[in-house]
């Protein structure tokens, strides 16, 4: 679909993307019905029937059991209930599980979870991650069979929210689960974009040169299905606003065998491990627009595939360098992160913002300061790398016009932001720039040549 995109010129879908006309439609119908849905009279039961086919509808798009969802105000909820909630759950049932396992590439509402576990009494282990942004497997292993009894969970995302990498997730659950661990993925930035398929079986432990077809990358094409809802998964995060429905609304798909302990207290409801009273209208906003997203996303992440090829084309041209796995097999096409090389991403961002084009750094600014990216840094990236990094991320509306606009745009916004900066790459930094042309559906050029020197995760354990 390429119905016209708000003004500005939005590349920041990533962040949130457009409500679909069908969800709002779903939600204002929604809106108008009075009653509790905890409430035992006919209004009541009547805005309960809304919630629990909306819990229908999420469970048949991403393959669960309706008893398998969990309701919360987004992302952010639900990964906060994910990662403590498992973690004191699983503690309680026995105190030698004092560990945990992350990824440092986290979304915050994860990475601050598992912070707050480390405040209160829990070890935090950091999973490696390479310089392509992948969580490294084998590191995994031996964490995960260093002492598995004493880990309460291993949570790692789907897909970054910076750099578009697809995280090894189908085989990290097989691992975790071999271990006895319980493994919860931050899907959000997966959900409807190729990477995650409703029901599908996960991707077998196996080499990309040994995959079958469906499992390969397509160069013309999106990424095939590299997580789903499976046995060996314990626990997903997925987030309304970002399959566009509303903001404020999300689930957390939760084994039922999986010891939650909640972290709202009230009335009890959602299996009493999310107390508050169900919000039914934006509970149906979102079914519909999950639903949507997931019956779309073939077609979508094909066409978003061909508009990210040409984007990241034009990028390179600039003398951008791009971010991410190499491989298209390994990212998603709708997350297309670039280095600008001498600028500061805050004013680059802000130069295209007066142009009229939105996308994002990808951090956080604090009053005014530019903040290095905690995700490139992490990827090994220096301080001046990791301040000139833009996320550009497209979505259900964006069309051929968008990057149009951005091609227009760039040039003149690129040179500003030079000019703002009169900075340069400290030359034994300097990333190399792609030795080989871009081609109709190129691989991202090589990233800067020296490997992140990541710290042993292992902390000298074996
Ligand atoms: C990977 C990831 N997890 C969690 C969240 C938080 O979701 P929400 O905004 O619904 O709280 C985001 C939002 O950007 C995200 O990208």
């Amino acid at each position: 679909m390429t119905t016209a995109s708000p003004s500005p010129v939005y590349l920041d879908h990533a962040a949130t993307t457009p409500l679909r006309p069908a969800a709002r439609a779903a939600w204002l119908t929604a809106a108008d019905q009075v009653g509790n849905p905890s409430s035992l009279h006919q209004p009541g039961r009547a805005a309960r029937r809304l919630v629990e086919e909306a819990r229908e509808q999420v469970a048949l798009a991403l393959g669960a059991e309706p008893a398998e969802v969990v309701f919360t105000a987004g992302g952010t909820e639900a990964d906060n209930l994910a990662v403590i909630g498992t973690a004191w759950g699983r503690r309680s049932e026995d105190p030698a599980r004092r560990r945990v396992l992350v990824s440092p590439i986290e979304h915050p509402a994860v990475l601050e979870s598992a912070d707050h576990l480390g405040q209160s009494g829990f070890e935090v282990v950091e999973l490696a991650v390479g310089r392509d942004g992948r969580v490294d497997l084998e590191r995994a292993d031996r964490l995960l069979a260093f002492d598995p009894a004493s880990l309460a969970l291993v949570t790692c995302q789907a897909v970054n929210q910076e750099t578009g990498a697809i995280q090894p997730v189908a085989e990290l659950a097989a691992l975790a689960r071999r271990h006895g661990v319980p493994l919860h993925c931050d899907a959000v930035q997966a959900i409807g974009h190729g990477a995650l398929a409703a029901g599908a079986s996960p991707a077998p432990l196996l080499d990309q040169s040994d995959a079958p077809a469906s499992l390969t990358a397509s160069p013309a094409g999106p990424p095939s299905a590299v997580v789903a809802w499976t046995a060996d998964l314990a626990a997903l995060t997925v987030s309304g606003h970002k399959v566009g429905g509303p903001v404020g609304v999300g689930a957390l798909l939760a084994r039922r065998d999986l010891k939650l302990k909640p972290v709202l207290f009230g009335g009890g409801q959602e299996r009493r491990v999310r107390s508050g009273t169900l919000p039914a209208a934006l509970i149906a906003a979102f079914a519909v627009a999950l639903t949507e997203q997931m019956a779309t996303q073939a077609e979508q992440s094909r066409r978003l595939a061909q508009l990210a090829a040409r984007l990241g084309r034009r990028l390179t041209d600039l003398g951008a360098v791009l971010v991410g796995p190499s491989d298209p097999a390994q990212r998603v096409c709708h997350i297309v992160n670039a280095l600008f090389p001498g600028c500061e991403h805050d004013a680059l961002l802000l130069s295209l913002d007066a142009a009229g084009l939105a996308c994002s750094t990808g951090s956080a600014c604090t009053a005014g300061v530019a903040q290095a990216s905690p995700v490139l840094s992490a990827l090994g990236y220096d301080p001046a790398q990791a301040r000139s990094g833009l996320r550009f991320s497209l979505g259900w509306t964006t069309g051929p016009s968008d990057l149009d606009a951005l091609d227009r745009a760039l040039p003149e916004a690129l040179a500003r932001a030079r000019a703002a900066g009169q900075r340069d790459w400290p030359s034994a930094d300097a990333p190399r720039r792609p030795t080989t042309p871009a081609t109709a559906s190129p691989g991202w050029p090589a990233p800067p040549s020296t490997a992140a020197a990541s710290p042993d995760p292992t902390g000298g354990r074996p």
